[in-house]
C-alpha cells in the first residue's frame, strides 16, 4: 500500500508531503504527537491516544483541533483498509495538523539492553512532545555499547523505561514496573499489561538489575518484547513464563478489542 499523509486534512503520498521549514515544530521540536497501532486498518486504543494527546497539548500550552483531526483520520483510514502498520499524528507550534500512515519498524524476537544515564526534564512531565532527540540518542549510545536498546537510568540510579517503551521485570518472582511518579511516560501498553497481569509499580534501582530473572519492553509498536540481556548479563529465559503470559494476555486483549469494534 502507498503510504499516505494527511496535512491539515489534505491527503497526499507521504514521500511528497511537506510542511514549512519555518515551523517551530521542526525548528524546536515544539509540538505533540502520538503513535497508534493499526491492526488490519483499525486503530487500537485510539480514544486513549487522543486523550493523552489532549493532555500533552494542554500541558504544552498548544491549542489543537481534535474534531478536525478525527475527521482527517476517518478519511485516512478509509484509504488504509486492511493495513497492518501504524498511524503517527502530530500537531506543531506552527499550526500544522499531520497524520501519517507508516510501516511498523521490525523488532527482533528479543532485545538486549544497555543502561544509559538520562534525567527526565521535569517541566515536560505529561507531555509526549516532538522533542525526542535525547531518546533517539540514548538508543545510539546503547548501540555503541553493543546492545540493541537503551534502558534509561537517572544519575541517582533509578531505573525508568526505554526511550520509546516501558520496562517490566520479574524480581522475587513478582512482575514489577517502575512507577509513573519517576517521571516516565504514562504508556498505554504499560497500563494494559498492569491491568491484565497485575504488575506492581515498584521503585527500581540499578542494584536491582542483577537480581532480575526476566524482563520485557512494552509499547504500542513493540507490544511485549522479551529482554535477552541487560548490560551484558544474559537473562535466564527470553521469554520466560511471566513474559510469555503477558505477551499472550496482551495479544488476546488486542484481538478482543478488534473483534468488538
Ligand atoms: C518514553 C516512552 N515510554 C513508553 C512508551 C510506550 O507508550 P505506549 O505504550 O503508549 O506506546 C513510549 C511510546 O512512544 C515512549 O515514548
Amino acid at each position: 500500500m502507498e503510504l499516505l499523509a494527511s496535512i491539515d486534512g489534505v491527503i497526499t503520498p507521504s514521500a511528497t508531503a511537506t510542511i514549512p521549514v519555518t515551523d517551530e515544530g521542526l525548528l524546536r521540536g515544539d509540538g505533540v504527537f502520538e503513535v497508534v497501532r493499526l491492526y488490519r486498518g483499525r486503530p487500537y486504543a485510539w480514544e486513549d491516544h487522543l486523550r493523552r494527546l489532549t493532555t500533552s497539548a494542554g500541558n504544552l500550552r498548544l491549542e489543537i483541533d481534535l474534531r478536525a483531526l478525527r475527521a482527517d483520520i476517518d478519511e485516512l483510514l478509509k484509504r488504509a483498509e486492511g493495513f497492518d502498520g501504524q498511524l503517527r499524528v502530530f500537531f506543531t507550534r506552527g499550526g500544522r495538523r499531520v497524520a501519517l500512515l507508516e510501516e511498523v519498524k521490525p523488532h527482533g524476537l528479543t532485545v538486549s539492553l544497555a543502561t544509559v544515564v538520562y534525567a527526565p526534564t521535569r517541566i515536560m512531565d505529561g507531555v509526549k512532545s516532538l522533542s525526542y532527540a535525547a531518546n533517539m540518542l540514548a538508543t545510539r549510545v546503547a548501540e555503541e555499547a553493543g546492545a540493541e536498546e537503551a534502558l534509561l537510568c537517572t544519575p541517582h540510579g533509578r531505573v525508568l523505561e526505554a526511550p520509546t517503551s516501558s520496562f517490566f521485570y520479574i524480581l522475587d518472582d513478582e512482575l514489577c514496573t517502575p512507577p509513573l511518579d519517576d517521571h516516565i511516560l504514562a504508556s498505554i501498553t504499560r497500563r494494559d499489561v498492569i491491568g491484565l497481569c497485575g504488575a506492581r509499580e515498584r521503585i527500581t534501582i540499578r542494584d536491582d538489575l542483577p537480581s532480575m530473572t526476566e524482563a520485557f519492553l512494552a509499547s504500542t509498536t513493540r507490544e511485549v518484547q522479551p529482554v535477552s540481556s541487560i548490560d551484558g548479563r544474559a537473562l535466564l529465559a527470553a521469554p520466560g513464563s511471566h513474559t510469555a503470559r503477558a505477551a499472550a494476555a496482551f495479544a488476546a486483549q488486542v484481538a478482543g478489542s478488534m473483534n468488538a469494534t
